[in-house]
């Protein structure tokens, strides 16, 4: 687990495209993950429905379906609307704001040069990627980062570049706009309001880090602005900046946290994913699982039950490595190498444990199914809470920027 940086909040933020149905490698992969977050940080976790658009604008009509079905299985799974912000990016307007603002500052290589542009395009050439909104996903994704001010980003691997890209726009913006006039005035100023004793100790600290480079004091005077309650946002920015010789920080750079890569192979061994047919779907039916498993190919030295074979050569492993215990996994690795069990015997306490594992989360989307509208209401409640946060950021970015002539 990274710490929290000082100076940034505890805020996780993360979306996701909407591909419909989730399967076992989305639970084990990334949802598992938010359910541990949703308990330990503020957690906003939205649909990124614009970014669907960016690869597939001419397939926008399965949207709506697949939005639906996705939220379902979040809620399904046990994220929490009561723990965790659930939205819709494209009912945030301010996304949209955000990201036009930071592409008047944001250097056309800057975006050129991130690999999965060029990858994609090389990657999916039965898909148009020549569009401006392609070329600009990084940078909405930047927008949605920066407009909730999160401090930890859970992604994958695939991701982190687009984190890294956000950071420097951060950086850029908070250089371009956050020196105001008589910012060294404003911030000592803002000192003087910490009181006597804070004051003295925020001077020590900050002086410790600029002029002897001490970046233990430098946490310690970030970690003393975090307990105050009283400042106002303001203060608290050219306070933040003012410890590191900058001006105001507006948007605080955010840190990927990197979602370990999924244990969870598919069917045939390689990573599940719909595009290789491979997956289990959460909401699949229990008898299609059971085929399913049953027909999953094995080590091909197997090919009489007398074959011995090699737990390492078997997908199968692979499952049994995410679902039984040290005791079965004994009893596979010898039986098979042995030829003493078979491959059908060996996948019945997989079977059972995939089973036992989704069987509360179909009986859970079964009853969000029976009632659409409570789905609808969750997100309707996220959305608006999104939007005041949103509009919050929005708002400093304006005045920043020098647009804050009305309201
Ligand atoms: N690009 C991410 C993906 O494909 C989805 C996403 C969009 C996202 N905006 C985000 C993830 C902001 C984290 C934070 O998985
Ligand atoms: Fe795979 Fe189990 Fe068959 Fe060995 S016994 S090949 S591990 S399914």
């Amino acid at each position: 687990m990274n710490a929290v940086l000082p100076g940034q909040t505890a805020r996780v933020l993360s979306g996701m495209r909407p591909t419909g149905r989730l399967h076992l490698g989305h639970y084990h992969g990334v949802l598992k993950n938010w359910l541990k977050l949703q308990n330990e940080y503020e957690c906003f976790f939205f649909v990124a429905d614009w970014h669907a658009l960016t690869t597939h604008y001419d397939e926008s009509q399965v949207l709506q379906e697949h939005v639906w079905d996705m939220v379902t299985d979040w809620l399904a799974a046990g994220v929490d609307p009561n723990n965790a912000t659930l939205f819709l990016q494209s009912r945030v307007p301010a996304h949209a704001e955000l990201h036009v603002l930071l592409s008047m500052i944001t250097p056309l290589s800057w975006l050129e040069r991130v690999p999965s542009y060029k990858d994609q395009q090389a990657q999916m050439k039965e898909r148009d990627l020549s569009t401006y909104g392609f070329l600009g996903y990084p940078l909405l994704q930047g927008a949605d980062i920066l407009i909730y001010r999160a401090g930890l980003v859970p992604v994958g691997e695939d991701q982190v570049a687009h984190v890294e890209l956000t950071r420097e726009v951060a950086r850029r913006f908070n250089h371009l706009y956050g020196r105001e006039p008589g910012y060294e005035a404003l911030a000592e100023e803002a000192i003087g309001k910490l009181g006597k004793k804070n004051s003295k100790l925020y001077r020590e600290l900050r002086e410790a880090h600029l002029e002897r480079g001490d970046k233990e004091a430098l946490a310690r005077a970030q970690a003393l602005l975090e307990r105050q309650k009283n400042m106002t946002l303001g203060d608290r920015e050219r306070l933040f900046g003012y410890l590191e010789g900058g001006g105001r920080i507006i948007l605080p750079q955010p840190e990927a946290l990197l979602t370990p890569s999924p244990k969870m192979p598919g069917l045939d061994g390689r990573k599940m994913s719909k595009s290789y047919n491979n997956t289990i779907s959460l909401r699949e039916d229990p008898l299609e699982i059971e085929k399913k498993l049953k027909t999953m190919p094995t080590d091909p030295a197997r090919v009489r039950r007398s074959d011995p074979g090699n737990p390492e050569k078997c997908p199968v492993w692979e499952f049994h490595k995410v679902y039984t215990d040290d005791k079965t996994r004994q009893w596979v690795d010898q039986g098979c190498r042995s030829a003493g069990i078979g491959c059908l015997e060996c996948k019945r306490p997989v079977i059972e444990a995939v089973l036992a594992e989704l069987k509360p989360i179909q009986e859970r989307a079964a009853e969000l199914g029976r009632d659409p509208l409570t789905v609808r209401n969750i997100i309707e409640d996220g959305c608006k809470r999104a939007r005041d946060v949103a509009e919050e950021t929005l708002a400093e970015v304006r005045t920043a920027m020098g647009l804050g002539y009305s309201s």
